[in-house]
């Protein structure tokens, strides 16, 4: 698969959030705020301000990205362009498309990074080598 061949763009989302005088409170439902159905939930906490992680993209998982306590960037890169969004509020929502190359970092040290993935875990579909990356996704 080339870059050229696959059609969707990550991109960061707002949901809505309902709130009353007990507190807030944000869903996420596939298909309606999501484009895929959701197979896997992880989490990522504890991670401390100087370590980036990720370093990879997929062949086929498609994920949603929310920092529902704390804050902490991802750097995107699809072969194209690259960009680094800021995760810092339970409402914002990045839809990370498979082809995008990901970093996180900058985490604050309450964040956890709720991911909500497509597919169950497979080593096979990573691509952690950046110039396999670039054969599979540049053009
Ligand atoms: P890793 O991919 O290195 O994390 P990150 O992309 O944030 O740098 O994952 C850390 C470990 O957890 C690695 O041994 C793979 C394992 N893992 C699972 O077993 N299941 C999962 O769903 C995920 C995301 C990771």
């Amino acid at each position: 698969m080339s870059s050229s061949s696959y059609e969707y763009t990550s991109q960061l989302i707002e949901i809505s959030e309902l709130g009353d005088e007990r507190g807030m409170l944000a869903v996420i439902e596939e298909h309606e705020d999501l484009p895929f159905e959701i197979k896997r939930v992880f989490y990522i906490y504890g991670t401390r301000q100087d370590i980036r992680r990720g370093f990879h993209a997929h062949y086929k998982t498609r994920q949603a990205l929310v920092a529902v306590a704390g804050s902490c960037k991802v750097y995107l890169d699809n072969a194209k362009r690259n960009t680094d969004v800021l995760l810092d509020n339970p409402a914002k929502v990045l839809i990370l498309e498979p082809n995008d190359w990901h970093e996180m970092y900058d985490f604050s040290s309450d964040c956890v990074l709720l991911v909500l993935a497509s597919h169950l875990y497979d080593a096979e579909d990573y691509i952690r080598d950046y110039s396999v990356f670039l054969e599979v996704y540049g053009s």
